[in-house]
């Protein structure tokens, strides 16, 4: 999500800054700021935009001799990007930039408000710095006062704080986030939220591990763990290659985005789960007054999400709920009412088709409502209402972990619907909300999962198509596994509903044919088996995930026995995104720019 980093040196401060913001502005771009310390004075700029707007602005600011900066290239989550809101943010003698979330900032902001503290942002990370100034009042030094501060955030962090009360040295904290300081032998220190922003600059770099705080100054870098023990930092050499940096170790920008689905789910809970309801603030209830019917319009992958989120609300939410592709609506003269809620998904906010029938619910007077994962898109300053999906930025062409946010917010507000509309008993509705705790380690990719689908791979190269087949909420999982499989490998797949072979696709049937069944445990098993014992009697290759073994497999891939279908489908997700992308691999294929296809498609 946003970026921050933070420099300690000789050096021109400034532009050290800058460039270390250029290269995580991919992360986020609706504004960006910095602050610098030097000679007991602080300089602050923040800009609205892209960081060429922030260039311009501190094109007379020179920075020379010793200072201390913190800059932040900010993706909103709390508040709008506007100047005020973004980062660095001022108490009365300090500054502070933050990644994550502050779950328990509206207590926090509540308290400071009753001691008279004016806050000037609508976002989570200013109590940080007033809580630190509230504490400065208190403790004995600086560091006795963020410390206390830090003992006293909940939530997802990295967090940089300067304060004049201590100018020669940078405050860090790391919980939930990305961190790591840099180190060189001119003795300048840098701090930032991945390495890229570090490479040419430290040669030597420490990733700092969750409940990590401390700081940094000239003479020391002092880390303490979360048990307030203070430990030696572990250094490790820096890769002087910037795009395997940015990769962060993976082949392909679409393999580590599978690999963050667990972070991004976690990010895209986070503060919306209490143990018995959703708290979606950016939500107002009244959207759904008299609202007899979802509408949930999308393309490609966003379409399949959509298309899992109906399964969701009618069973839960007991809420008619119809699906369309964006392209056909617009031109089909649809009957529109005005006791449905027009829902657009969509991970760019920009995608034309979609754009458009947004326009024509608006135009027709409905309610209408966004799932996305830019803020500030055209979407979102359209909609009356948007719910963000946390995903960061996605860099593969192929959608993994902007479809796997999308389901996890369409589950969420599945919940949500249903608490309102009183279809799901309170213990039922507990129960899935602690099952949506589970999601972030249910798709944890693991070392075995991943060499099984390497090696296996090597048998789905060739044949005259596959088909991926599912029941119910995993029909559109067979869909999205089919499509990732079509946008990299460019071999032929259709997703199918698995009781629907046996009307015409199974005619197709033969070794040459090969099937990826889905089989959860949990939903429709033993229906789903029967149609894939139909598809093997006739000599189809199968390879069927399940967590019940499966003899009438030629392959099969084991998940974890869980709880319920919704853990299934997320860990069947991952299963197929890897499978594609190691055919895809084995094909010598680009996977993250396949040909012929665009990231954001802004034309019809
Ligand atoms: C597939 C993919 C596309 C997009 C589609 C809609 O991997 O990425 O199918 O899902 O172009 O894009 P958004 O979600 O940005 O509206």
């Amino acid at each position: 999500m946003c970026g921050i980093v933070g420099y300690l040196g000789e050096k021109n401060t400034k532009e050290i800054l800058l460039e270390g913001l250029k290269e995580l502005e991919y992360r986020g771009y609706d504004s960006a700021g910095i602050a610098v310390l030097q000679n007991g004075e602080f300089s602050n700029y923040k800009a609205i935009g892209k960081l060429v707007n922030l260039e311009e602005k501190t094109k007379d600011f020179v920075t020379s001799g010793f200072a201390v900066g913190i800059g932040h290239t900010r993706w909103a989550t709390h508040g709008k990007p506007t100047e005020l809101n973004a980062h660095p943010h001022l108490g009365e003698s300090s500054y502070v930039v933050h990644n994550g979330i502050i779950e328990n900032y509206a207590l926090l902001k509540k308290e400071l408000m009753a001691d008279g503290v004016t806050f000037l942002s609508q976002t989570d990370t200013e109590v940080i710095v007033h809580q630190f100034e509230k504490n400065l009042k208190i403790e004995k030094s600086a560091f006795e006062a963020f410390a206390k501060t830090i003992s006293e955030l909940n939530g997802a962090y990295a967090i940089l704080l300067t304060t004049k009360s201590q100018p020669k040295t940078i405050f860090f904290a790391k919980h939930g986030s990305p961190m790591l300081v840099g180190v060189n032998s001119d003795n300048e220190k840098f701090f930032a939220s991945s390495d890229t922003p570090l490479i040419g600059h430290a040669t030597d770099v420490n990733y700092f591990e969750d409940g990590d705080y401390g700081f940094v100054s000239s003479d020391e870098i002092a880390i303490f763990d979360k048990n307030n023990t203070k430990k030696e930092a572990k250094y490790s050499k820096l890769s002087q290659n910037k795009l395997s940096a940015q990769k962060e170790g993976y082949r392909f920008f679409m393999e580590k985005e599978i690999y963050e689905q667990s972070d991004v789910i976690a990010d895209t809970l986070m503060g919306r789960l209490s143990d018995s309801e959703i708290i979606f603030d950016e939500l107002d209830k009244e959207l759904f007054n008299g609202i007899n019917e979802i509408k949930l319009c999308a393309c490609g992958t966003s379409y399949h999400s959509a298309l899992s989120a109906s399964y969701l609300f009618e069973r839960y939410s007991k809420i008619k709920t119809s699906v369309e592709i964006a392209s056909e609506f617009r031109y089909r003269e649809p009957i529109m009412t005005q006791d449905t809620l027009f829902v657009v998904i969509s991970q760019s906010g920009e995608t034309a088709d979609t754009l458009e029938t947004l326009k024509m619910a608006k135009n027709a007077g409905l309610k209408t409502l966004v799932i996305c994962n830019v803020d500030n898109s055209s979407m979102v300053r359209l909609a009356d209402a948007t719910i963000l999906t946390r995903a960061g930025i996605e860099k593969g062409v192929a959608s993994t972990k902007a479809f796997a946010t999308q389901v996890t917010v369409f589950w969420m507000l599945t919940l949500y619907i249903a608490k309102l509309r009183n279809s799901l008993k309170e213990e039922e509705i507990i129960r899935q909300i602690s099952l949506l705790r589970e999601v972030p380690a249910s798709v944890k990719v693991t070392d075995q999962m991943h060499e099984k689908l390497k090696r296996l791979s090597k048998r789905y190269l060739h044949g005259h198509g596959f088909f991926f087949i599912g029941r119910d909420i995993f029909f559109p999982l067979a869909l999205e596994g089919a499509l990732k499989l079509k946008e990299i490998s460019y071999l032929h797949a259709e997703g199918y509903p698995s009781g629907e072979m046996k009307h015409g696709p199974i005619a197709l049937a033969d070794p040459e044919l090969f099937t990826i069944a889905l089989l959860p445990e949990h939903l429709h098993y033993e229906k789903s088996k029967s149609n894939v014992e139909e598809l093997s009697a006739r000599d189809s290759t199968i390879c069927a995930i399940s967590s019940i073994e499966f003899d009438k497999a030629d392959d099969f891939i084991q998940i974890s026995k869980c709880k319920d279908y919704m853990l299934e489908f997320f860990e069947m997700m991952i299963v197929v995104q890897l499978l594609s992308l190691e055919i895809s691999v084995r094909l010598g294929n680009d996977v993250d720019m396949p040909r012929n296809l665009a990231k954001s498609v802004t034309v019809e």
